[in-house]
């Protein structure tokens, strides 16, 4: 057992300020992946009773939040990235027992949360919206954001402090309020999350929070009528589910699922650097981010060279419990995700096309016998049709392909549901813009690994991945905001837009 024991507590909802235990008194139990004899905590196990409260404060705090001046708003922002900033080590450590992911990537979960209360923050003074001519003499014209209304968060367990401040943080400075359910697996960080808000001075009933399944509690949240927007980060299973559930009453519906991302490394490139960035990319938080490179796709002048360093370096990854500094990779989130990881493995253990070249086990020795580890793994020789290639896995396996060129590269790239994430390693500035150019995904980097999105430009990605939004940077903006076109006469008198004629 880890040495650092939280003592267990019981953590409740938060409905209008208040901190309070679920209708039904029901509670579930949230357990460290990394040794699941350790609880970390009670949550409240929340249904539609629970939900109807907390939209009803939601509705409640609606219209105060919405005159609140956006530089007010914006203070609270600051003040909450200030805490969190003070609070970031306590943060990361019970990020750490509950989700798995080694203490380094859970103190850059907390600082995404910083940096995005900071960049919205900043967006409280600003929050453009544009002046110009009218078409006619003594009018004005103008457009402003104004807030979309109550907006439902249905939040993952792999960023469970990032991905909620990316929702909350642009939510919030639009002037809308909210109520966030986070995932079963990780509920502490999102907790952690509202009680740093609320510290920071947000009035009561802006941030609602409600912990429970999807089924229980996700479910109506989403369905009520008074919900104008949904905001969910998930699966494509789920995803389809949220899609169809906003539709019937038009909500504004922004969907963040799946990706199957690729790295491509050319003949000319890096080849250390490369390894190091499919390393970070395919291994990095066990392979649980949705940007996570679980496709490498290597020219063959370089492909026997690139997989014997990358395999090698694979087997010395450190796995285990993250709270160890010199532990590089995490448990599996929960039992679920690992048996979905091993069940991949043995997909492409039994396909003749793929030869395992890494790991391919669940680890279960004395260091690892209560946590759900398993090996980084590699798989070589890859056909880019096989399952292991084309499916979103959200786990430590890594595909590699070969490839003859890099239109090659790219039609490999390219050839999955997905389109989140990719990257190119060569030295060759031209390759690099055809790429960046004809790589259809949402984010794009060159030399560098799939994963590292910055706060300040726009998330997201293309086909299945999707359906079209962007949340992060300033498009987060337009995800959480309406536009409202204002026409100002001081004619006095009545002027008709496309019909009256201009005269001078
Ligand atoms: C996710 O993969 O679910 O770009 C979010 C990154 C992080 C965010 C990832 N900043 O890898």
């Amino acid at each position: 057992m880890s040495k650092e024991k939280l003592a267990v507590q019981t953590y409740n909802n938060y409905i209008g300020g208040e901190w309070v235990p679920s209708k039904s008194g029901k509670t579930f139990d949230n357990i460290n992946p990394a040794d699941t004899r350790e609880l970390i905590g009670h949550f409240q196990d929340s249904t539609a009773e629970d939900v109807n409260m907390a939209v009803a404060a939601a509705k409640e705090a609606a219209n105060s939040w919405r005159l609140t001046p956006a530089p007010r708003r914006a203070e609270i922002l600051f003040k909450a990235g200030q805490l969190l900033l003070e609070r970031k080590e306590a943060y990361s450590r019970e990020m750490t027992r509950e989700m798995g992911k080694v203490l380094k990537e859970t103190r850059g979960d907390v600082q995404e949360a910083v940096d995005m209360a900071f960049y919205m923050g900043g967006e409280g003074r600003r929050l453009y919206g544009q002046t110009t001519p009218a078409e006619m003499p003594n009018k004005f014209a103008m457009s402003i954001r104004q807030p979309v209304g109550i907006c439902a968060m249905i939040t993952p367990w792999n960023f469970p402090m990032a991905i909620p401040s990316w929702k909350l943080m642009a939510a919030l400075v639009c002037g809308n309020t909210s109520v966030i359910k986070p995932a079963t697996y990780t509920p502490l960080s999102s907790v952690n999350l509202v009680k740093t808000l609320e510290d920071a001075g947000l009035p009561k009933g802006v941030v609602n929070l409600v912990t429970g399944g999807g089924r229980e509690a996700g479910e109506p949240l989403m369905k009520h009528n008074d919900v104008r927007l949904i905001s969910f980060t998930g699966s494509v299973g789920v995803g389809r589910i949220v899609s169809e559930t906003a539709a019937p009453a038009f909500k504004h519906c922004h969907l963040e699922m799946g990706g199957k991302n690729v790295i491509l490394v050319l003949d000319d490139a890096n080849v250390d650097l490369a390894v190091e960035g499919a390393i970070w990319g395919g291994f990095g938080t066990t392979g649980q981010r949705c940007t996570a490179a679980s496709r490498v796709v290597v020219h063959k002048k370089v492909y026997k060279e690139f997989i014997e360093k990358f395999a090698a370096r694979a087997r010395t990854l450190k796995v285990g419990n993250g709270l160890d500094d010199s532990v590089e990779m995490g448990p599996s989130c929960n039992e679920g995700q690992m048996n979905t990881v091993l069940n991949y493995i043995d997909i492409g253990k039994n396909e003749d096309k793929a030869t395992l070249v890494a790991g391919g086990n669940r680890l279960t020795g004395e260091d690892h016998k209560y946590g759900y580890f398993v090996e980084p793994t590699i798989f070589g020789d890859v056909d880019a049709k096989m399952r292991v290639a084309q499916e979103e896995i959200f786990g430590p396996v890594v595909s590699v392909i070969p490839c003859d060129s890099l239109e090659h590269a790219i039609e490999i790239g390219n050839g999955v549901e997905f389109g989140l994430s990719a990257a190119i390693y060569t030295q060759d500035v031209n390759r690099a813009f055809v790429a960046m150019r004809d790589m259809y995904t949402g984010i794009f980097y060159v030399n560098s690994s799939t994963i590292g999105a910055e706060v300040h430009l726009p998330f997201g990605g293309t086909k299945n991945t999707g359906n079209g939004h962007r949340e992060a940077g300033t498009a987060a903006l337009e995800l959480f905001s309406e536009w409202k076109s204002i026409y100002v006469d001081y004619s006095g008198k009545l002027q008709k837009a496309q019909i009256d004629d201009w005269q001078g």
